[in-house]
Formats: C-alpha cells, structure tokens, sequence
C-alpha cells in the first residue's frame, strides 16, 4: 500500500503529512533520485488545457526514472463525451465511462483534470464530474484541478512561501480578486484560501460586491483557520485589505450571484475593469510583500507589466515548485514513500 492513495485536497492531509511532503520536495530538489520510479507509468487525463500541470507532471516522472503518457479531447478521434446518461448519437464516439479505467489501466497511477462546467453551482461545489470520474479508478489517483480543487497548485504555493520565508504566525495573507474579460472556475480560489489558512495565515478575500466565495468555501477555510491558528476575513476595502500584508496573491474568479449567467456575469465583471493589480496596490503592504499568480496570467489586464517583471513577483520559482512538490506526491505514492 502507497503512502498516498489518492491526491484529490489538501484539506485530506494533516499538518505532519503536509510537512513531510514539503521535506520530501526540498530533499528531491537538492538530491536528484533519478532511479526511484523506474519502471513507472503515470497516466494523464486532461479535458481541459495545461501548460504547466501537464508539463511539471511528465517533467516530474523523468526526473524520477519514470514514465507519462497524456490524453486530451484534441488529440483524440473518437471524441470524448462526460455527461451522463446521453444519446451518443453527436461528435463523441467514447464516453469517459470507458476512457477513464482504460487509460488508468495502462498507468500506475492516473492524474486527472476536469475544470468546472460553471453552469451550476451547487455541482461544481461538490466536484461532481471529477469525483464520478474518481469512481471509475482503482489506481492512485491525482487531482490535476476539478471544478472545485487544485492541490497540486496550493503545495507548490505553501513551498513558494516557506522558501521565501514568508511568516506563518501573523503572516498576512491577501488572496484578490482581479479583473478578467472570462468567468473563471472557483478551484484555485477556493484551494488557495484553505492552503493559506492551513499554513496558519491571516488571511483575508478581498473581492468587489457579486464576487464573495461562497459560504461552503470560507466555512471550510474558516475551520481549517480554526486549527492551525490563522484567521479569515473578507472586505472589498483595498487598503484595509492590504495593511501589512505579505503576500499578495491575485486571481480572477466568477461571479457566484451570477454563477452560470456569463451575460449577467459579464455585466458585473466589466465594472471592475480597475481591478488590474498595480504598484500602488502595495503602498500599505510590508515593504517586501510578494505577488503570486498560479498562471496563466494576463498583463496589463489581471496585473501590471511592472509587478510581474518587478522584484515583488515570483510567479515563476512558484511554477517550478509544481515540479518539486508533484515528485515528492508521486514518489509518496508510487515509489520509496514519505
Ligand atoms: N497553474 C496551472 O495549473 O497552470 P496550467 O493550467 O497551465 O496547468
């Protein structure tokens, strides 16, 4: 039996196996172990686009002596339909039903990413689509981003913040939304704000009216506060939100008033266009307070070109640290263990 069976939250995970994971990463990035995964195959399954999970992922098996092999709707033939219970009588000519314990069968393990559809969200809220997916796997099985989660993204950004140094007790913490031209999925939010509160941070959403994060997720992250010391709070008051802060992650989310109402969405979005993160963002902040960005991001648009070439920026060790903290997930669950 792996040490990890399944990678699908953070939140699954106590502070200890948190630690160790985060041991395991440091150790992997100054010691190379290049035979530890010989013979190992990772399967991926991505319906939706990737640069940096998809190639951190086969990076990370390389390095481990291991293998990947990936599968997205774009390359297929066949077409691949999700949703259940449908007349297949369209494009699609396999339904993931079979796809997805055929390509987990040729894997030691299956990595999977299933954006939200952002129809509904009570759906999305509870991960349905991933989690009958996950149903379907009898392998380990990691989470890529689901309608809801992103864990892969929250380990590499709780690395980010201890390489940095970035205080844990007091450590203030500001997750912001920020202009979009597209309603974007709720998963790196929702993950980020419990990460943060799992590290022990203050944290506080900062956010414009119609773009509160709904009440399961700072309940979850407001328990989750609870027992690692931090706090959650929530403002749409940029300098409050902003005074002695030391971390500045931005992030475009949906409106969840309009969840699913792209025109509605739209609407309210397109009145928050000054939500572009600028230098003059950080005048209350700690004077070395980091901006972080999971990627992609649009300059000029979600942040300005002079923070994310400034010194404030660390979007790109941030990235890298996908690559450290997914061996060590792997090498937990596949190879030697924590
Ligand atoms: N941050 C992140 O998951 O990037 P990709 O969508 O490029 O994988």
């Amino acid at each position: 039996m792996s040490d990890i069976q399944r990678f699908d939250d953070l939140a699954d995970f106590s502070p200890e196996r948190i630690a160790a994971l985060l041991a395991l990463a440091g150790r992997l990035e100054k010691h190379p172990e290049p035979e530890a995964l010989k013979g190992k195959v990772l399967s991926l399954l991505f319906l939706n686009p990737s640069l940096r999970t998809l190639a951190s992922f086969q990076a990370s098996m390389t390095r481990l002596g291991g293998g990947a092999f990936v599968i997205s709707p774009e390359m297929s033939i066949h077409g691949l339909e999700t949703r259940p219970g449908i007349v297949m009588d369209g494009a699609a000519a396999e339904h993931v039903k079979e796809a997805v314990p055929v390509i987990a069968s040729y894997g030691d393990a299956l990595g999977l990413r299933a954006f939200a559809e952002r129809r509904d969200l009570v759906e999305d809220l509870e991960d349905r689509e991933y989690r009958s997916m996950a149903e379907l796997v009898s392998t380990p099985l990691i989470n890529m981003e689901s309608a809801i989660n992103h864990p892969c993204q929250s380990l590499a950004d709780w690395k980010t913040m201890d390489d940095l140094g970035a205080p844990v007790s007091g450590g203030k913490f500001v997750l912001s939304w920020a202009y979009h031209p597209l309603a974007l999925p709720l998963a790196v939010p929702a993950a980020t704000i419990q990460m943060a509160a799992m590290r022990g941070m203050d944290v506080t959403v900062l956010r414009p009216e119609g773009f509160e994060l709904p009440p399961q997720v700072m309940d979850k992250a407001r328990s989750l506060a609870g027992r690692s010391g931090g706090s959650i709070s929530e403002t749409d008051d940029r300098a409050e939100a902003l005074d002695g802060a030391h971390v500045l992650y931005a992030k475009s989310w949906s409106s969840t008033v309009h969840y699913g109402d792209k025109h509605e969405d739209y609407q309210l979005r397109n009145r928050h266009e000054d939500w572009c993160v600028d230098e003059e963002w950080f005048a209350p902040a700690e004077e070395d307070c980091r901006f972080m960005h999971c990627l992609p991001v649009r300059r000029n648009v979600v942040v300005s070109e002079a923070v994310l070439d400034g010194p404030r920026s660390v979007v790109v060790p941030e990235a890298r640290n996908r690559m450290w903290v997914q061996m060590a997930v792997l090498y937990a669950m596949l190879g030697p263990g924590l």
